[in-house]
């Protein structure tokens, strides 16, 4: 078998990978800029590009690619199942800075996968087996997947990652959830640990990571080459620099109210965008604070005020309030039990969107 083609250089050599799961609606531009600036990843991944007979990669996901200047490589991800279409759209996509090619084999939601793409192809490992050989084949550099463990059950998992092994994947990202678990429940780490001693690729342990010391607890148990974190980095943007800190055995940073008040201080800031009212603005930025909330207080009251401020100033009045008065208190490394995002996730019916999921 060909040797696998080498990674990018991480941030520190030797260690293990971290990586910013790609989220729709959350890992743009913007975004990975403000995660960059607490401390970068090793990689990103951007958002979605959606792939059919009449997609053109969408613009406001290439400008993550083009205008990134984190410093940092990102992958391109692709949701599709057309071979000819995810053909054209990969090689579009390798015209520009991309560090490599994505296929996506897990969203969960229903109008997604009810196309067969995204979670939906788990249940045709076939059809997989076809877009791998089809993506390899026009992929000349890394070509990666990141995939659920199946989608009513684990019974495709295995084959699934012997079709990586055949294909050459160059890195997998392994969500511990089958399709239907959606974002509920324990994740299966024992599945990743099988992934890792099956494939011959590095393998990115993802799922519920919600800090440094479960990032080591998590590569511990599934001696996985490195940690995908999503929802968690929403909540604490200091989180990578933090898992680099205790690999490397040094003290991990604390992070105070107060930090977290500049946070969303630069978070607003970097998010705004000509010709978006105050209102909508103030309401996209209560998706990210949902899950920054899970860490600002145990009884869920910067959530509950939060969630009512209607313009900039309130919001930024609530922030003070809770956040201000007494700045060096510490900000929770892990989110308080009984303090949800934001309630009814469960039943989201669009579960790939910030609309929808939550912790
Ligand atoms: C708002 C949101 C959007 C997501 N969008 C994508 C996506 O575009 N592609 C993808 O592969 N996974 C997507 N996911 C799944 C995440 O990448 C990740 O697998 C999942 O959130 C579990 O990791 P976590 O517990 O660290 O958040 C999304 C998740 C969330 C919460």
């Amino acid at each position: 078998m060909t040797a696998l083609a080498p990674l990018p250089a991480p941030l520190v050599a030797g260690a293990p990978l971290t990586a910013l799961a790609p989220m729709q609606d959350v890992t743009d531009l913007a975004f990975m800029r403000v995660i960059a600036h607490y401390g970068a990843p090793d990689y990103f991944f951007t958002e979605f590009f959606r792939v059919h007979a009449q997609s053109r990669p969408e613009k406001h996901i290439l400008r993550s690619i083009d205008e990134n200047t984190t410093g940092r490589p990102v992958f391109a991800q692709l949701i599709g199942e057309n071979i000819t279409d995810l053909q054209r759209t990969a090689e579009e996509l390798l015209t520009h800075r991309v560090a490599g090619i994505d296929l996506n084999l897990g969203c969960p939601a229903p109008k997604v996968y009810k196309k067969n793409v995204g979670g939906g192809l788990l249940r045709e490992p076939d059809k997989i087996a076809e877009i791998f050989g089809a993506l390899r084949a026009c992929v000349p550099g890394l070509f990666t997947v990141k995939m659920r463990l199946g989608f009513d059950d684990m019974s495709p998992f295995e084959r699934i990652l012997d079709l990586v092994n055949e294909h050459r994947v160059d890195l997998l990202s392994v969500h511990g959830r089958t399709v239907k678990e959606m974002y509920r429940g324990e994740v299966h780490y024992d599945f990743i640990a099988r992934a890792v001693s099956r494939v011959a690729c590095p393998v990115l342990a993802n799922g519920n990571i919600t800090s440094a010391a479960r990032a080591a607890a998590v590569l511990a148990h599934t001696k996985a080459a490195g940690v995908m974190l999503g929802r968690h980095a929403i909540r604490n943007p200091w989180l990578f620099r933090q898992c680099r800190e205790l690999f490397a055995g040094q003290p991990v940073t604390r992070v105070s109210l107060g930090d977290v008040r500049d946070y969303i201080e630069r978070l607003y800031r970097a998010t705004q965008a000509p010709g978006i009212p105050e209102r909508a603005h103030v309401n996209r930025m209560k998706k990210y604070l949902n899950f920054v909330g899970q860490s600002v207080d145990a009884g869920g009251a910067f959530l509950h005020d939060m969630r009512r401020a209607e313009s900039e100033a309130e919001l930024f009045h609530v922030c003070d309030r809770h956040l201000l008065a007494d700045p060096s208190r510490l900000f929770a490394d892990e989110p308080y039990p009984g303090v949800i995002a934001r309630p009814n996730c469960e039943t989201a019916l669009t579960p790939c969107s910030l609309d929808s999921v939550s912790a």
